[in-house]
C-alpha cells in the first residue's frame, strides 16, 4: 500500500470514529534525529527473518537468565507480526491477558493499540509487536532494571533480524530501555531519536503506552499519540 493509499485509509478510519484525531497546526513538527542508543547487542540479520525469530525464541525460551528464573508466569511472551516489518512497535512488559494467551497486547492496551494501527492505515499483521520483557512480572508492576538486563537482549537481537526502517517505543520502560536515556517519556516523546547498533540505525518515535493513553483519555493526550504516530508514518513514507 502506498502511503497516499494509507493515509486515505487513515482519513476513513478517523471518519468512521476512530478516535484519534490528526496533528493540529501548532502542535508543531517532531524533531529531527539525534543520536542516542542502548549499548550494541549481538545477533547477524538473517536472510530468512521468520527462521531466525523462531530460533531466537527457542533460545530465548531455554536460556533468557530472567524468563527461565521466575516463576509466576504463565508463559512467555515473545512478540509477534511481520518477521520484516517496516514498522516496530516495542512494549513494556505482558499483562494477564498476554500471559494466558502467549501473545502481546491482546488485552485492554492492545485493544487500544490495535484502533491505533488501523488509524494509520495499517493491519497488525504489518508490523512487529515485542516487549522489554517476555514474562508477566508479579501483579504487573514495572519491570526491574536486573530483569531488564536479563531479557532484554533478545529484544535486541529480535530488532536485528526485523530490521525495522521506525521503531514507536510505547511507555516510559521501552523508551529508557532502547534510546539509553533516563529522560521521562513526557519529555521526550514527540520527537525523533536514533536506536544505533553499530551496523544498524533505526528511527525511534517515543510515544506514551497505550494504558496511559487509557488512564488519561483527554483530547490533549489523543492529540499528542496521534500526532506521534503520524510522524512515524510520514517517515515510513
Ligand atoms: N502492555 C505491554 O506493555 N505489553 C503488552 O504486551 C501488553 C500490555
Amino acid at each position: 500500500m502506498t502511503i497516499h493509499a494509507r493515509q486515505k485509509e487513515a482519513a476513513t478510519s478517523l471518519a468512521i470514529g476512530v478516535d484519534f484525531v490528526p496533528r493540529r497546526a501548532g502542535t508543531g513538527p517532531p524533531t529531527e534525529p539525534s543520536p542516542s542508543g542502548p549499548p550494541a547487542s549481538v545477533g547477524v540479520p538473517a536472510s530468512d527473518p521468520a527462521h531466525a525469530l523462531e530460533e531466537l525464541r527457542a533460545e530465548h525460551d531455554a536460556t533468557c537468565p530472567h524468563c527461565t528464573a521466575v516463576t509466576g508466569h504463565t508463559q512467555t511472551v515473545f512478540g509477534e507480526g511481520n518477521p520484516a516489518a517496516a514498522l516496530m512497535f516495542i512494549g513494556e512488559a505482558p499483562g494477564a491477558e498476554e500471559d494466558r494467551t502467549g501473545r502481546p497486547f491482546v488485552g485492554r492496551a492492545g485493544k487500544k493499540l490495535d484502533e491505533m494501527i488501523v488509524a494509520m492505515g495499517l493491519a497488525r499483521a504489518d508490523v512487529y509487536i515485542a516487549n522489554v520483557l517476555k514474562s508477566r512480572p508479579p501483579n504487573n508492576r514495572t519491570p526491574l532494571p536486573d530483569e531488564i538486563a536479563g531479557c532484554s537482549p533478545f529484544l535486541m537481537r529480535q530488532v536485528q533480524i526485523i530490521q525495522p526502517k521506525v521503531i514507536v517505543t510505547l511507555g516510559g520502560p521501552a523508551a529508557k530501555l532502547i534510546l539509553n536515556t533516563s529522560e521521562g517519556i513526557t519529555r521526550i516523546r514527540g520527537t525523533w531519536h536514533t536506536y544505533d547498533a553499530g551496523t544498524l540505525q533505526v528511527d525511534v518515535m517515543p510515544t506514551f503506552h497505550p494504558a496511559y493513553l487509557l488512564r488519561n483519555y483527554t483530547r490533549e493526550t489523543r492529540e499528542r499519540v496521534w500526532s506521534d504516530l503520524q510522524a512515524a508514518l510520514g517517515r515510513l513514507g
